[in-house]
């Protein structure tokens, strides 16, 4: 006899399309990361970092760590947001303690000689790992794939590493525009492809970074950050109908609203610093909110953690949530505020 079995809802989906859930689901960024002693095993076994992203037995058992610990409401996928600048053929090294380092790309003749398309065999152990993950991920659990932001990949390519304010690519965009412009076109149709075929491979929906959209004047955050990422967002939901996409500027304060709507994301990741009424008038009345516990919160735990935790609910808790921290987890974080946190959240 043939019947049909209504899959298990996902709470973090569900508000993505439109529900608001009490509790709210929550997961954080940086999740896999190395205050888990399980995660430092398996580095120290992969070798690289980049070993450890593109081996897919790994990746998928990374990404699964924090799931099996703490019962998160979603799982991102195991990579980082350098994979696609290594796909363009730029070397992407990660040197202990120092973060990234690539060879800067700083002359128009270096943009125009990038491949027109990535290198295909680069993302394919990312597409592994999702099918992996997936097959062996409770389905009320959200599979998150995901990339960086044309403006946010571009400054870590044409620096070469991390920056305080990310000034090299500011001035190089104010110097060499067309050049520039070159490169963030390069980045989104490559980001395009990438992301559908991540939700192909299994990803219930996908986050864009935008680490340092904070930096740039609101002429140049329309350009280099909104503009990008809403041809991003277009262009996957034209290869994947009705894909679900959460976008992360990280420190735009007020032009939030501004991003929100330019670009059609389903959500926005929130950092710390952002006005509550603000957001909840402006943005949360559009589209649901992630965030926004400051990370040194969960590093200082006790009752300036439970005041925080209580914060986010207070603040947000009324319209679409996601709980979640305003930036990565700190590798210091101690596990036993994490699992605070969550108990508080979860009531
Ligand atoms: O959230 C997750 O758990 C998924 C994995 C993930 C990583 N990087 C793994 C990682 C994600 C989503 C990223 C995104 C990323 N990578 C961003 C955007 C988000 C953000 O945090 O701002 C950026 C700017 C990068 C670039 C990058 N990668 C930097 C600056 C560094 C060094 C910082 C550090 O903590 O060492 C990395 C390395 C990196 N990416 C680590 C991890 C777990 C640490 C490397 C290690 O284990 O040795």
């Amino acid at each position: 006899m043939a019947f049909s079995v209504t899959p298990p809802a996902k709470p973090l989906l569900d508000v993505l399309s439109g529900a608001r859930r009490v509790p709210p689901p929550v997961w954080m960024m940086r999740q896999a990361g190395r205050y888990l002693p399980e995660y430092r095993a398996v580095r120290e076994k992969a070798g690289g970092f980049l070993d450890l992203c593109f081996t897919p037995e790994l990746a998928a058992e990374v990404t699964l760590q924090p799931i099996r610990r703490f019962g998160f409401d979603a799982a991102i996928i195991f990579s980082d947001i350098l994979v696609v600048p290594h796909a363009l053929g730029r070397a992407v090294r990660f040197e202990a303690g120092e973060g990234p380092r690539l060879d800067p790309l700083d002359t128009a003749e270096q943009i125009a000689a990038l491949p027109t398309r990535a290198d295909a065999a680069t993302f394919a152990p990312v597409y592994e790992a999702l099918r992996l993950t997936r097959a062996a991920l409770d389905p009320a659990v959200t599979l998150l794939g995901f990339c960086g932001a044309p403006w946010t990949v571009a400054t870590y390519m044409v620096a070469g590493h991390g920056t305080p304010d990310q000034a090299p690519a500011r001035m190089f965009a104010y110097r060499e525009p067309q050049a520039f412009a070159a490169l963030i076109d390069r980045l989104t149709e490559t980001s395009i492809d990438y992301l559908a075929a991540q939700l192909q491979a299994g990803a219930d929906a996908v986050q864009i970074f935008d680490t340092w959209a904070g930096v740039l004047p609101p002429r140049e955050f329309a350009r280099w950050c909104a503009a990008p990422v809403r041809r991003i967002v277009e262009g996957v939901r034209a290869k994947v109908p009705g894909a679900k996409i959460i976008g992360f500027p990280r420190g735009v304060g007020a032009l939030l609203g501004d991003f929100v709507e330019r670009t059609g994301v389903d959500a926005v990741s929130i950092d710390w610093a952002a006005e509550p009424a603000f957001v909840r008038e402006r943005v949360q009345t559009r589209v649901a909110v992630q965030g926004n516990l400051d990370p040194l919160a969960l590093i200082a735990g006790g009752d300036a953690l439970d005041r925080a935790v209580d914060d986010v609910l207070e603040n947000f808790g009324t319209g679409r949530l996601i709980f979640n921290l305003g930036h990565g987890i700190q590798p210091q974080t101690p596990i036993a505020h994490v699992e605070r946190m969550l108990r508080r959240v979860r009531g």
